[in-house]
């Protein structure tokens, strides 16, 4: 496999401390040490999609500090082409402040530093004009200005490649946001994001968005009695051809033009699943990029996903093609090490 695949995005170091729960507003929680490792959404993905196997371009910024040079190490040692990768003179590389508790579910509170600054302009530099060519996948996640990724997205379909949005996380409803799902093959999202999209009518909110200091991003576990496959359904209506909606250990569920698929998930002990979707994007985007069918991309994406959740930490969590591959066989997922190739 040697599909090229373009990932346009942000950069992040992410600071994580394990908690025995999460804190309310106003508590303190004493966890485990401060773990320091490579994340982004942007780079998340473009890690994940060369572990499994892609040939990975990532397009993004740093801040000029050790967080900046320790990020582009960590995308080179995955062989990743980084020549789209500038450094901002003067900027902090952006941070994310994650606190997991202790089945996995989290907090992230981002500072976007240098990702911020990815204007279209700085996207034509970092691209010299040509974001991508025919047959290229173009995998977009919003940590970075959203007029950017609309032109990136529009230039990208454009030129024929297959456009992958992860609508995460997800901005103020808008106008530029409608613009963009018209703009865009693939949307990947999950139970809440899907419930936050413009036009989205009929898709009722997770109830615990109304609480005050609930975690949006997996309060509500996702219930099997949904009809998740409708709003899928009613997200194409926005404009994607494919839509995804990823419901945590209960799975996903896929629309497309040739039908449904309903994947029940893979029972893993999750210990934390920051980057889980990351996997799970990046897998779905290179199955699809491949042409393979939406039942094959899903299970597998969900096998990539469950995989991430087993193993502290985002990039350092994310799996290899192998594994997902045994994962899928029967075999059970085992802990690896990720060398640099
Ligand atoms: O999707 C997980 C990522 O979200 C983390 O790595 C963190 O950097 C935030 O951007």
């Amino acid at each position: 496999m040697n599909e090229r695949l373009i990932v346009i995005g942000s950069l992040n170091m992410d600071l994580s401390v394990t908690v025995p729960r999460l804190p309310r507003p106003g508590e303190t929680v004493s966890g485990a040490d401060v773990v320091r490792g490579p994340g982004g959404k942007g780079g998340n993905q473009a890690v994940a999609a060369a572990r499994l196997g892609a040939r990975v371009r990532m397009v993004g910024l740093l801040g000029d500090d050790a967080h900046g040079a320790d990020l582009r190490a960590a995308l080179v040692a995955e062989g990743i082409d980084d020549r789209a990768v500038n450094v901002l003179p003067g900027t902090a590389t952006g941070l994310a402040l994650i606190v997991v508790q202790h089945d996995g579910e989290n907090t992230v509170t981002l500072s976007p530093g240098a990702n911020r600054h990815l204007d279209e302009a700085t996207l034509r530099t970092l691209t010299d004009g040509i974001v991508a060519d025919r047959g290229d996948t173009v995998l977009l996640q919003l940590e970075v200005p959203l007029p950017t990724v609309l032109t990136a997205a529009r230039e990208a379909r454009a030129a024929g490649a297959l456009t992958v949005l992860n609508a995460a996380p997800l901005p103020e409803p808008g106008p530029l946001m409608a613009e963009l799902l018209r703009e865009v093959d693939v949307l990947v999202v999950n139970e809440t994001e899907a419930a936050g999209l413009p036009g989205a009518s009929g898709i009722a909110p997770p109830a615990d968005r109304d609480h005050p200091g609930a975690d949006p991003a997996g309060a509500e576990p996702a219930r099997q009695d949904e009809d998740w496959t409708a709003r899928a359904d009613r997200l194409r209506l926005l404009g994607p051809a494919t839509v995804v909606v990823t419901l945590g250990a209960v799975g996903a569920v896929a629309a497309g033009s040739g039908g449904h698929h309903t994947e029940p998930g893979f029972p893993v002990d999750a210990v934390d699943t920051v980057g889980a979707g990351d996997a799970c994007c990046a897998q779905f985007a290179i199955a699809l990029g491949l042409g393979r069918p939406l039942a094959e991309a899903v299970r597998r994406a969900c096998a990539a996903g469950a995989l991430a959740a087993t193993r502290h930490g985002a990039q350092d969590a994310l799996p290899s093609r192998a594994a997902v591959d045994a994962l899928l066989a029967g075999a059970a997922p085992r802990t690896e090490v990720h060398r640099a190739r």
